[in-house]
């Protein structure tokens, strides 16, 4: 599937979903996501408030090292290498990435007080599914395709390097 990028190019993921930066953002958007889901059973079973609590830690805690990843290096060098214009396309998932941890904070809240969390979780849930669905048909294919190989080589090692302290403290139920 051909899509328009508004930047005078043509991207298709299927030619652009490759390469150790690709493989190291869908991991990354793996890993948030199997944390989301034990969060998600967790809220939905019976587990005890501070289960709850614990596996929102671990995933508030992945996400925040994955939008300091995305922000500081990420959209940073992909706006370098386009002249900025990507601006547009960036500055949208830079608002979506606000309104996520503004979500997130509703959603704490609700953890923290000992309210029924379902509603705030599942309005997080929402936006962040249509944010990363965003991101890998644009933003991530057109890192992968314009980013000089040895920026994308050393972006690759960075997400590993965020991403290994998640995998570690990782809530598996
Ligand atoms: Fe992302």
């Amino acid at each position: 599937m051909k899509r328009q990028t508004g930047i005078g190019e043509h991207v298709d993921p299927a030619h652009t979903n490759q390469g150790p930066l690709s493989n190291g953002l869908n991991r990354a958007h793996e890993g948030l996501n199997r944390s989301l889901r034990v969060l998600d059973r967790r809220i939905a079973g019976e587990s005890t408030r501070d289960e709850i609590a614990e596996a929102f830690s671990h995933f508030a805690r992945t996400l925040g090292n994955h939008f300091r990843f995305e922000e500081e290096e990420l959209f940073p060098n992909l706006l370098l290498v386009t002249g900025n214009q990507a601006r547009a396309a960036i500055d949208v998932l830079l608002q979506e990435h606000v309104e996520l941890m503004r979500r997130l904070e509703i959603l704490s809240q609700a953890i923290a007080s000992g309210r029924d969390p379902k509603e705030s979780f599942d309005a997080f849930r929402k936006l962040m599914s249509s944010h990363q669905a965003r991101e890998m048909s644009l933003v991530y294919p057109l890192s992968n395709m314009l980013l000089p190989p040895s920026v994308r080589q050393l972006l690759a090692a960075h997400i590993e390097e965020t991403e290994a302290p998640a995998r570690r403290g990782r809530s598996s139920s």
